[in-house]
């Protein structure tokens, strides 16, 4: 077997150089713990960036990815396939929603939206025209269309943009509403807990503001639930804790608990909007991704991940809440919902300098924006895994120099 100095040679010659990933290599999981090929030991509190609801190598995740693997993986949208059928049951009543269009990823979710809403209005007018409100701050994956609505600058970069996406102040409804009313509103895109660019919850009131602004204005109101998604925030979708639905939600990330699938779910109003031909995507729905969801959709209810995240994510809070009180110098406040937390550091401290001293005592987290320490874990994360995660970043943090 390849050393960790064999392995990160050969990705440093044949891997395209887009990522930068921490200099160790890893082989397995369970649960919450991760191994690299060293034989050691991490907590895994990011899960993949949200990814890994329902944990590493979950044993019926497993059983069941095998047993479908030998029986069908593929045959394209050409034809229903069993598993797909029953996922799309599955997941629109899992999220109160009417129709569910299957993809691959959270960008690509989001681009389906974004035709979506292009395609309603001109449906509607007979014109595209018209602007698309999306949040500085956000980030909505790196495709063309998800990538215009991104929020933050330095992604975009070098790109160019799809033009008709307004960008304002996330939490500011004044500014929403202040689009003069001559001006047509196609749709406004929105995370109820702004992930990428900060964990920023939603201030209280303005998911409700943008549900009524988009009502007034005749346009669609579209949540980007790919990171809060799938029980993460305490709730199967963030929006649920609101009382109101969103006209179309983007999904991936937790869907497939590791297996890469998306989606776009649409109310019933929207269910004719593209019609055959207007959209698609060859793995869309594949057999094998749809079982890994309608398995995680299984174990989210059984093992009740929701409540867990919520207990869980009010435990983490505490812990993190003592953690500023200690060390005020360094930790401004921790913010988040359920699963899904921040610890916002200092001005002057740069979150991802810090990962490489919590990986060094086997603790995995990542950044968000510049200066927050994310945790995403999986959903069945233990309470002392939490802590052990708390504990050293305890260590770390007189440990920084800014
Ligand atoms: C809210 C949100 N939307 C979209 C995406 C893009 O998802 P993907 O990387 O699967 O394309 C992400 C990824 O971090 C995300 O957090």
């Amino acid at each position: 077997m390849a050393s960790t100095s064999e392995l990160l040679d050969l990705a440093h010659k044949h891997l395209y150089g887009n990522y930068k990933p921490a200099p160790f290599v890893l082989r397995s999981g369970r649960g919450a713990e991760l191994f690299d090929v060293d034989g050691k030991r991490y907590v895994d509190l990011c899960a993949g960036v949200a990814v890994c609801a329902v944990g590493h190598s979950h044993p019926v995740m497993a059983a069941r990815l095998a047993e479908q693997a030998g029986k069908l993986m593929h045959v394209s949208n050409y034809f229903f396939n069993e598993e797909n059928v029953l996922l799309a049951k599955e997941l629109t009543e899992a999220t109160c929603m009417d129709r569910a269009l299957f993809c691959n990823s959270g960008a690509e979710a989001n681009e389906a939206i974004f035709k979506l809403a292009r395609r309603a209005a001109w449906m509607k007018r007979g014109t595209t025209d018209g602007i698309i409100v999306a949040f500085h701050n956000a980030f909505h994956g790196r495709t063309m269309g998800a990538l215009s609505m991104t929020g933050t600058p330095k992604y975009r970069e070098g790109f160019g943009t799809v033009e008709g996406v307004v960008h304002l102040p996330f939490g500011d409804l004044a500014a929403v509403q202040a689009i003069p009313t001559d001006k047509p509103v196609i749709a406004v895109i929105v995370e109820p807990v702004q992930g990428e660019g900060g964990v920023f919850p939603a201030p209280a009131g303005f998911l409700a503001g943008l549900r009524a602004f988009c009502n007034d204005r005749g346009a669609m109101l579209l949540a980007d639930e790919v990171q809060t998604g799938i029980a993460r925030t305490g709730a199967f979708l963030a929006f649920h804790k609101e009382g109101f639905r969103p006209d179309a939600v983007a999904l991936a990330k937790g869907l497939g608990g590791g297996f890469p699938i998306g989606a776009m779910l649409t109310t019933e109003e929207y269910a004719g909007v593209l019609t055959p031909g207007t959209h698609g995507s060859t793995y869309g729905g594949n057999a094998l991704a749809s079982v890994a969801a309608r398995t995680v959709l299984s174990i989210v209810k059984e093992e009740k991940l929701a409540e867990r995240a919520e207990t869980l994510g009010a435990k983490l809070s505490e812990m993190l809440n003592d953690l500023v009180k200690a060390f005020p110098d360094h930790c401004e406040l921790e913010r988040g919902r359920g699963l899904l937390r921040g610890l916002v550091l200092r001005e002057g401290f740069v979150a991802r300098d810090v990962l490489p001293k919590l990986q060094e005592k086997g603790i995995l987290l990542t950044a968000a924006g510049d200066r927050v320490l994310r945790f995403s874990p999986p959903l069945v994360v233990q309470e002392s895994e939490l802590a052990e995660g708390v504990e050293a970043i305890r260590q770390v943090l007189p440990t920084l120099g800014k």
